[in-house]
């Protein structure tokens, strides 16, 4: 994230050489593609990339259709599970999927605590168990100008909340990830402030649109998107998401963020997905989703404007 910017970058650059190698594939066969899209209703882009190059985690049974989805065609499987920020595994877009393969997340404790009047400690079945899993299919955009659009599968974090419930101390939420040198060769090239860790306000935190997040494409996570349980804030910057979580503490004060501490004047605590407001290195004003050629324009609060009321009489700018 701190690196390059991405207006600087060729298309090959942000978009994995399976993308835009199976493009050219998609244009020769394109006729075929479409026709046989239009046997499951699918659009022909959903062809343009096998699912099967890294299928395979436990399916997940019984979602709930979730009226919060958009009813944009999702990227492909392949895409979202190769091109990922997980530094503690590597700093490369397509490091993760590799170096993080045998990441062990069974057994895998969750621990709620702080300005709570139940503290509790999870393991992960019983936490899938809190409440229906949602499929919800949010929009996703990263600081660094790409875009992807995920079917997740989760439940809002309010429910977690409420059965801990917050003492009226409680203001913010703090969200910590695991620290495993042993398993994260990531941690040896420095760069954050380790354990990852993230915040959100308790409104924002209690939002319905803020997803506990176990699963994507109707499986489980795969380790590089974060398994076995993160974040989803879709309205924010993608890096306001915390993966493999081990942590979830409400405090008083403002939590520290590992991307705030790591540099302050380009990582606000907000974050909000906002095109007026522009990273002091690049513009925000538009994206790339992963897959296309041409950039779009990205959308306040990345279009989830149901959000904009909790942020009534805040300088979005001050506050970024
Ligand atoms: N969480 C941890 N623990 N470590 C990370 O490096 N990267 C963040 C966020 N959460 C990150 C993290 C960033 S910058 C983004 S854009 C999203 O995860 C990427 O999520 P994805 O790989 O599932 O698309």
């Amino acid at each position: 994230m701190l690196i390059k910017k991405p207006s600087d970058m060729r298309y090959s650059e942000v978009t994995p050489k399976y993308l835009y190698m199976n493009r050219r594939n998609f244009l020769a066969g394109a006729a075929a593609a479409a026709g046989a899209a239009a046997l499951v209703g699918r659009s022909a882009g959903d062809w343009l990339e096998p699912r099967s190059v890294q299928a395979g985690g436990a399916k997940l049974e019984n979602l709930v259709k979730s009226p919060f989805s958009t009813p944009e065609k999702y990227t492909s499987y392949d895409a979202i599970t190769h091109y990922n920020n997980y530094y503690e595994f590597s700093t490369s877009k397509d490091g993760p999927a590799v170096k993080a393969q045998n990441f062990k997340t069974n057994p895998w404790t969750v621990s709620v605590e702080g300005e709570v009047s139940k503290p509790e400690k999870f393991d992960i079945a019983s936490l899938m168990k809190l409440a229906p899993l949602e499929e919800r299919i949010y929009r996703h955009r990263c600081v660094e100008g790409w875009s992807i659009v995920v079917p997740w599968v989760g439940y809002s974090l309010s429910v977690l909340i409420n059965r801990v419930q917050p003492t009226s101390k409680a203001k913010f939420v703090e969200f910590t990830t695991d620290l495993d040198p042993k398993q994260m060769p990531g941690l040896r090239e420095g760069g954050l402030d380790w354990p990852y860790t993230e915040g959100l306000r308790l409104d924002e935190a209690m939002h319905p649109l803020t997803l506990l997040c176990f699963g994507l494409y109707g499986e489980v996570l795969p380790n590089q998107n974060g398994a076995p349980l993160r974040t989803v804030i879709p309205w924010k910057y993608g890096f306001k998401c915390t993966k493999s979580m081990v942590k979830v503490r409400f405090t008083e004060k403002q939590p520290a963020t590992a991307w705030n501490k790591a540099n302050p004047t380009e990582y606000g605590f907000y974050s909000n997905v906002n095109p007026t407001v522009d990273h002091p290195r690049w513009s925000q004003a538009t994206e790339r989703r992963l897959g296309e050629f041409s950039k779009r324009k990205t959308l306040m609060f990345n279009g989830y404007d149901q959000v904009a009321s909790l942020y009534t009489g805040m300088d979005l700018r001050k506050n970024f």
